[in-house]
């Protein structure tokens, strides 16, 4: 039986619209959440998610502002621009886009941001939070891959999930948010790397596949049970010939024969990635209930 399509298109309106109703209400109190984009140079796919974090926070009615600076930007002169941004009070939240040009540390970058706005939650305060299940951001496209789980009917808790890769950026984090002792979570949580030895030894015991790995289709579908679930987190882009971009996206499994195998799978793009955008306004408006409380 072909597989449930999990459209993260479809989950990340639901959550946009619930979003709003809230942003509307925070308004009606002088609350007016606002966030910074910080983009360092021309990186195609940095214009590109930018442009869409923007747009999603005007659709909300959400205040935001992108400062583009060019690639060769002093490291410095970024930092002192984070360090600006972080004590105006039009932003509650502050997010520098990655990656950065080579020739600046890009923790450095994030370790300035001041973790109550930051919305990325990739502040080592933010990512250490996360790991005692204290959180104050999660971190966006980890959260967006749990909610995904959650509202697709898909709940990880009590499952083996499998984890491919271990960036900062996902797959740590969407360990941390997934073995916590809590709804929604609460799951067997299986990590593998590039150092891990016969990769679909573990994938096979999948009952939920989270694939981040950053490499176009590795994940086939003789690695995978039937039945499971597959979250793919991967945005790849392969020359394509028939596109007008000479390119198109896909993720990191084979989604055509996985489909024919799983339960549900997300697909490449419509998936994961809607969500990330989503996660960061949820994070944003956060942002801005928490700095307005603590000002009373
Ligand atoms: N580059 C790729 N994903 C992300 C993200 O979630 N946040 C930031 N700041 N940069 C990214």
């Amino acid at each position: 039986m072909a597989a449930e399509i999990i459209s993260g298109t479809a989950v990340a309106e639901q959550i946009r619209a619930e979003l709003k109703v809230k942003v509307q209400g925070l308004k009606t109190k002088g609350i007016n959440p606002g966030v910074v984009f910080v983009r360092v140079g021309e990186d195609p796919a940095s214009v590109s998610y930018v442009t869409g974090k923007s747009k999603a926070a005007e659709e909300l009615g959400i205040l935001s502002e992108t400062i583009v600076l060019p690639e060769d930007t002093p490291e410095q002169k970024l930092l002192d621009l984070v360090l600006k941004l972080n004590k105006d009070p039009k932003f509650n939240g502050v997010l520098v886009q990655l990656p950065l040009p080579k020739h600046i540390d890009a923790d450095k970058v994030l370790n300035a941001i001041e973790p109550e706005k930051d919305v990325d939650g990739f502040h080592p305060v933010n990512v250490g939070r996360l790991l005692i299940g204290d959180p104050y951001f999660m971190p966006c496209t980890p959260h967006g891959v749990q909610e995904l789980l959650v509202r697709s009917g898909n709940s990880p808790e009590g499952k083996h999930v499998v984890i491919c890769g271990r960036s900062n950026i996902v797959g740590k984090p969407v360990m941390a948010i997934l073995i916590q002792k809590q709804k929604g979570a609460n799951a067997t949580v299986t990590m593998v790397h590039t150092g891990t030895k016969d990769m679909s030894k573990y994938t096979r015991q999948a009952d939920i596949l989270i694939a981040a790995m950053g490499k176009a289709k590795v994940i086939t579908a003789d690695m995978v049970k039937e039945g499971v679930v597959v979250i793919d987190v991967g945005v790849n882009r392969i020359p394509d010939a028939t596109k007008k971009s000479g390119f198109r996206l896909v993720g990191d499994t084979d989604f055509e024969a996985i489909k024919e195998k799983a339960k549900a799978i997300t697909p490449v793009p419509g998936g994961v990635g809607p969500m990330t955008i989503t996660m960061l306004m949820v994070n944003t408006v956060r942002a801005a209930e928490q700095q307005s409380a603590k000002k009373k």
